[in-house]
């Protein structure tokens, strides 16, 4: 109805925070970002920036001591860092996928026990769903826990992990009843320094090279039964109901890297001159930006309006909303498919430089790839979306 279009515009506060993160974005995370990506080393000068003015996990409910931002709040934090560093707007993003979990089905002890250290910034969640071999069918994994008295103890391998290592807190699915296939899966927190937990080596990946990404593993890791999240055999609705909200953070990077490639781009036309003038007077360079700009304005509308659906249901309380996962599936497709076509084009409007480090255009076409593959590939999108048509 109307007041869906009502609830997606942003609002004066959040084009005010756009602005704040923007300036803070250019100041203490972009002249990093090349090194960050040269090095592939985690960005510790952004982590430092975004925790110093508290933005490192916006979406933490104020009730255990966040800044209680709402989904649209969440998506411009992430959209503005992401368009000088992706690596870097894995902090926020992945720090609400790793503790959503928590957020939406954890008890009260769990969340004042991990929400308040990652509000503060003490810590970083990730999210262990992936396996070696069980990656779009997830719910084919393998990651066993075992009652034990008071304890569950956990055995396996989860891979693709993005910030391991780094991140204190680990939210972790893994098959509590192998006969009943997903609603025999639990989710549970584990911790960095329990006994048992250990990280491959990262991976070398084509971009987010600043994101650390490994296996981790779990050797008879014994944890107290109050560290699961919600009723035993929850734990994969609670991890696709997660992904339902989250799928729209990565539609806010692929937004935020695509609005990089193409300032850097619009800049650049007025600059280069060929034929004794600028490239950007020629028509075929304007109808590559037009292009650009045009589906980079339909990627934000579905995303924000996403943004508001994740927001309703949020307040709702749990369970599935099929507009919500239709919504988020459809948001992270399109932006997604939007930014690698936009990264690409830019790339084209410099030439031989745009394929050159000495710009940072071919880093954003490399980055953007990774936002048509995580949280689900483009493909897994369509299904769910066919699935829950609205
Ligand atoms: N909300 C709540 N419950 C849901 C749900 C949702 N969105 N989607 C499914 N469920 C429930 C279903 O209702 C069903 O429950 P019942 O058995 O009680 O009816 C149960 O979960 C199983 O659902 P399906 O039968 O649909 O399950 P499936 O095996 O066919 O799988 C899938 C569905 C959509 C393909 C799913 O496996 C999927 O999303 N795969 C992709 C996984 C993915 O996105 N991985 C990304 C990893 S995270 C990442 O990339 C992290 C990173 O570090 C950045």
């Amino acid at each position: 109805g109307p007041n869906d279009f009502d609830l997606y515009r942003p609002s004066e506060e959040h084009e005010m925070l756009r602005e704040s993160v923007r300036a803070l974005a250019e100041a203490k995370i972009a002249p990093f970002a090349a090194e960050v990506d040269e090095q592939g080393r985690f960005p510790q000068e952004a982590l430092d920036a975004l925790v110093a003015n508290d933005l490192h996990a916006v979406h933490v409910p104020e009730s255990c001591g966040g800044a209680g931002a709402d989904a649209l709040a969440t998506v411009v934090v992430i959209e503005e860092v992401a368009r000088v560093c992706a690596s870097s707007s894995l902090i926020p993003a992945v720090n609400k996928l790793g503790s959503l979990p928590v957020v939406l089905a954890g008890s009260e002890e769990l969340k004042q026990k991990y929400l308040a250290p990652l509000a503060r910034g003490e810590a970083m969640f990730s999210y262990c769903l992936s396996e070696p071999d069980a990656g779009s069918d997830a719910a084919g994994m393998k990651t066993r826990a075992v009652r034990d008295g008071d304890s569950w103890v956990l055995n396996g391998v989860k891979r693709w992990i993005t910030n391991a290592g780094v991140s204190d807190y680990y939210t972790v699915m893994a098959v509590t009843d192998p006969e009943k296939r997903s609603r025999g899966i639990s989710a549970f927190v584990v911790e960095k320094g329990d006994t048992g937990v250990s990280f491959g080596a990262p991976e070398k990946k084509l971009g987010i090279k600043g994101s650390p990404t490994r296996e981790v593993y779990f050797d008879n890791v014994r944890i107290p039964a109050d560290r699961m999240i919600g009723a035993e055999g929850t734990g994969f609705a609670t991890a696709m109901q997660t992904l339902d909200h989250t799928r729209i953070t990565i539609a806010a990077q692929a937004l935020g890297i695509a609005q990089g490639a193409l300032d850097y781009a619009k800049g650049y036309v007025t600059e280069r001159k060929q034929f004794g003038k600028p490239i950007g007077d020629f028509q075929g360079v304007q109808f590559m930006l037009a292009d650009m700009a045009m589906k980079l304005a339909a990627a934000r509308q579905l995303t924000y309006a996403a943004a508001a659906r994740s927001e309703r249901v949020t307040l709702g309380g749990s369970g599935k909303d099929e507009q919500l996962t239709f919504y988020g599936a459809a948001a992270k497709c399109y932006a997604s498919d939007a930014a690698m076509e936009i990264t690409t084009d830019a790339v084209q409007l410099l030439g031989g430089y745009g394929y050159t480090r000495d710009y940072p255009l071919e880093r954003m076409m490399r980055d953007a790839k990774i936002t048509q593959i995580y949280e689900g590939t483009n493909q897994i999108q369509r299904i769910v979306m066919a699935r829950n048509l609205p």
